[in-house]
C-alpha cells in the first residue's frame, strides 16, 4: 500500500540509539549524548525577543515564497561581510537546509538522473534523490584525503547520467573543508558536463581556525548554496534556512517553492532578522570559540584512550573516530557503550557504507562536563572489555 520509496528508506541509526537513550533515562539513568547533531545552546536572546515582539505585531500569516525581502537583503550583506557580492534575488529563504534540499532536488533532477553525493556523508542527501525519482551515486571519501572527493574522483564518478553533486563544506559526519583549488575545477567540470554542483554550507561560521575560503561563492559564483539557521545560528527548531542560486534558477525555483511550501515560517523569518545583529553574531562567535575548545579537549581525551582520529575537523561539532582497536565492528561498538556505560555515539553506518564498521561520529554539542563524564564512562568500558588502550 506504501510507495516503493517510503520502504526503501533505511532508517537512521542514530535515532534508534535516541530511543534507547530516552528509556534509560526514563528509568532514571543518565545518558552522555555524543550522538546528537544539535547544539545544546538555547536560540540566542536577541532572537527569542524579535520572534515574541513579531507574534504580538500579528505577523503570522503566510510570506511572499521566497521569503520576506528584509530577509534576503540581510542575508546578501551577510555575504558582502563576507568579501562576496550576491544580489538577494538569487537569495530564497527555506524550511531549513532540508526544505533547501527538497527545492533543490526538485529542480535540478529528473527521473533516473544521478546525484553523486559522499560515502560518508549527511545520511538524508539520498532520500532527497529518490524522492525525485533519481539515483544518488556514492563517491567514496577517505581519511587521506582529508574526506573529502579530489577532482580526479569526481571526474570518474561523473557518469552519463549524472546531473548534480552535492558535497558538503565543511562536512558532516568528519567536519572536513573541500579543497578550495578542487572546489573550483569541480564546479568548472560539473557546468562544462550540463550539470550542477550544490554546495552544503550548513556548518559555515563554526570553523575552528582560520578558513581559505568562508563561502564557496568566493570560488565560484555559479554554485547552488544551501544554508541554514540550525547550525551557527543555534536554530534548530524554527526550521529555517536559504538557499542561493544562479540567475537563471529564479524563476523555475520560485514557481517549486510556491507550489511545495507556499512560504517559510514568518515569525521565523522576523526572529532570523535580528541572528545577524552585533549582540547576536557576538553570541554566535563565543560559541564558535566553545566549540573549537571542546573539539581539542574531546580529542586528547580519545587519542589518550588509544582512538584514532584520523582527520582534525575544520569545523561543525564532529569527530569522525576509527574505533577498530577495540577489535569491534563499529556498530557493536556504539550499542554496547549504549546498553552497558549510557554513552551515546552514533556508528559510521549511519552516514553510508564505506568503512562505515571503523568509524564512529563523536559529537561535541554538549559541554565539557559532559565531556569529562562520557570519556570517563568510555574508559571504564575498555577496561572492562579488556581493551588495551
Ligand atoms: C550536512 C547537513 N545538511 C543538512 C542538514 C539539515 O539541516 P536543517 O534542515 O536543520 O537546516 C543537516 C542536519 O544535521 C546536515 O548535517
Amino acid at each position: 500500500m506504501f510507495s516503493k520509496r517510503s520502504r526503501e528508506i533505511a532508517p537512521f541509526i542514530v535515532m534508534q540509539l535516541a530511543q534507547r537513550a530516552s528509556e534509560f533515562e526514563a528509568a532514571g539513568k543518565t545518558v552522555v549524548h555524543f550522538e546528537v547533531g544539535e547544539p545544546d545552546f538555547q536560540t540566542a536572546e536577541p532572537v527569542v525577543e524579535a520572534a515574541k515582539s513579531a507574534i504580538d505585531l500579528g505577523r503570522t500569516k503566510y510570506t511572499v515564497a521566497l521569503g520576506i525581502p528584509e530577509l534576503r537583503d540581510r542575508i546578501a550583506q551577510y555575504y558582502l561581510d563576507q568579501g562576496v557580492t550576491v544580489s538577494s534575488n538569487r537569495i530564497v529563504i527555506t524550511s531549513g537546509a532540508s526544505g533547501g534540499l527538497t527545492l533543490l532536488a526538485a529542480l535540478l533532477l529528473n527521473p533516473e538522473d544521478e546525484l553523486l553525493i559522499t560515502d560518508p556523508g549527511y545520511p538524508c542527501n539520498d532520500v532527497f534523490a529518490r524522492l525525485v525519482g533519481a539515483h544518488p551515486r556514492p563517491i567514496t571519501v577517505d581519511a587521506e584525503n582529508r574526506f573529502q572527493p579530489t577532482f580526479a574522483d569526481f571526474v570518474e564518478a561523473w557518469g552519463v547520467n549524472t546531473r548534480a553533486a552535492l558535497l558538503a563544506s565543511p562536512g558532516n559526519p568528519t567536519g572536513t573543508m573541500l579543497d578550495q583549488n578542487d572546489l573550483a575545477a569541480m564546479a568548472g567540470f560539473a557546468k562544462e558536463s550540463g550539470g550542477a554542483l550544490i554546495l552544503d554550507e550548513i556548518y559555515q561560521g563554526l570553523h575552528h581556525r582560520p578558513v581559505t575560503y568562508s563561502t564557496g561563492l568566493a570560488v565560484r559564483d555559479d554554485l547552488y548554496i544551501l544554508n541554514s539557521f540550525s547550525k551557527y545560528f543555534g536554530m534548530t527548531g524554527w526550521r529555517l534556512g536559504w538557499v542561493v542560486v544562479p540567475e537563471e534558477a529564479i524563476d523555475p525555483i520560485t514557481k517549486l517553492a510556491q507550489n511545495l511550501f507556499i512560504s517559510p515560517n514568518a515569525p521565523a523569518q522576523y526572529a532570523a532578522l535580528a541572528a545577524f545583529d552585533d549582540q547576536a553574531l557576538a553570541i554566535h562567535e563565543a560559541r564558535r570559540e566553545t566549540f573549537a575548545q571542546r573539539a581539542a579537549l574531546m580529542a586528547d581525551g580519545l587519542k589518550r584512550l588509544g582512538f584514532q582520529i584520523p582527520v582534525m575537523p575544520d569545523g561543525a561539532f564532529y569527530h569522525y573516530v576509527d574505533v577498530s582497536h577495540t577489535g569491534m565492528t563499529s556498530s557493536d561498538f556504539c550499542w554496547r557503550l549504549m546498553d552497558e556505560f549510557q554513552v551515546a555515539v552514533t556508528p559510521g553506518s549511519d552516514f553510508g557504507a564505506h568503512h562505515a564498521d571503523r568509524y564512529a561520529r563523536f559529537a561535541y554539542t554538549r559541554g565539557g562536563d559532559a565531556i569529562e563524564m562520557g570519556l570517563a564512562r568510555i574508559a571504564k568500558a575498555l577496561a572492562a572489555w579488556s581493551i588495551k588502550t
